[in-house]
């Protein structure tokens, strides 16, 4: 394998999925038991904040069962080893609002959708760590409003610091994709971006995505086996 220098790696919930948590868009999936519109919208939200703010407590509960699996330890070692050698940058950037990446070693972590374990308030607009529920209303740590909801990226909403997420694809040399199928921007156009500006492009999937024809490179297999061994050549590299 070449050397690179500049990673970016983008996962998606086929990472977490070994893990036991429900990826969207499988048979069986999160968006087969719930509307989207429903729970994953500022208007659902609007329109029945109960069963939003419910949805959201039970995902984030579900977490205390659930723990890092092999592709996950695998990009944490990747993270502390790689930019050893002068040079050599890594960002990881998830589509996953779980908090595995972190509970595998994952240091730095960019959350483009939000996080579970986080609260927005809905009028002073802070972000805080939040382990408890919201259903019940608990007040702001800042403001004291009873406004919080999941600090979560719904559908019509901007993903966080994409800023710096364009940056970096801007000047990689290696953008892998790992267990996402695709299907939502702008996550799915960072292979796009990443190849219009000169990087090599690495699909690791279970089965081909809806947009494997993008990258120059597809691996599949269950991300527990494909991430380990990819890192290991990295490293070796
Ligand atoms: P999806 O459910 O759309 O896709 C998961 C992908 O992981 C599929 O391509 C599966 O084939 C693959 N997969 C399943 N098990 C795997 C395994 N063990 N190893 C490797 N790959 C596996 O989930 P995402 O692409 O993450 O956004 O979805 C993107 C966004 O859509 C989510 O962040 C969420 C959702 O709506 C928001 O809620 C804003």
């Amino acid at each position: 394998m070449s050397e690179y220098h500049r990673i970016v790696i983008l996962t998606g919930a086929g990472i977490s999925a070994e893990s036991g948590i429900d990826t969207f868009r499988s048979a069986g999936g999160l968006w087969e038991q719930h509307r989207v519109e429903d729970v994953a919208t500022p208007e659902g939200f609007a329109r029945n904040p109960d069963l939003v703010l419910n949805f959201y407590d039970m995902r984030r509960a579900a977490l205390a069962n659930v723990a890092p699996n092999p592709a996950h330890m695998a990009l944490a070692r990747l993270e502390r080893e790689f930019p050893r050698k002068p040079g050599r940058e890594l960002l990881l950037v998830t589509q996953n609002v779980d908090d595995l990446h972190e509970r595998g070693g994952s240091a730095r972590v960019l959350h483009m959708h939000g996080a579970l374990k986080s609260a927005l308030c809905s009028t002073c607009e802070t972000r805080a760590p939040w382990l408890g529920t919201m259903i019940d209303r608990p007040p702001c740590p800042v403001c004291q409003s009873r406004s919080l909801r999941p600090d979560v990226v719904w559908f019509g909403e901007m993903p966080y610091q994409m800023g710096r997420i364009y940056q970096a694809l801007e000047t990689c040399d290696l953008f892998v994709s790992i267990g996402t199928s695709g299907a939502v921007y702008p996550a799915a156009g960072f292979v796009q971006e990443a190849r219009a500006n000169g990087a090599h492009t690495l699909e690791l999937n279970l089965e081909p995505s809806e947009g494997s024809r993008l990258f120059h490179e597809t691996r599949l297999g269950p991300a527990s086996v494909v991430v380990p061994e990819w890192v290991e050549e990295v490293l070796a590299g």
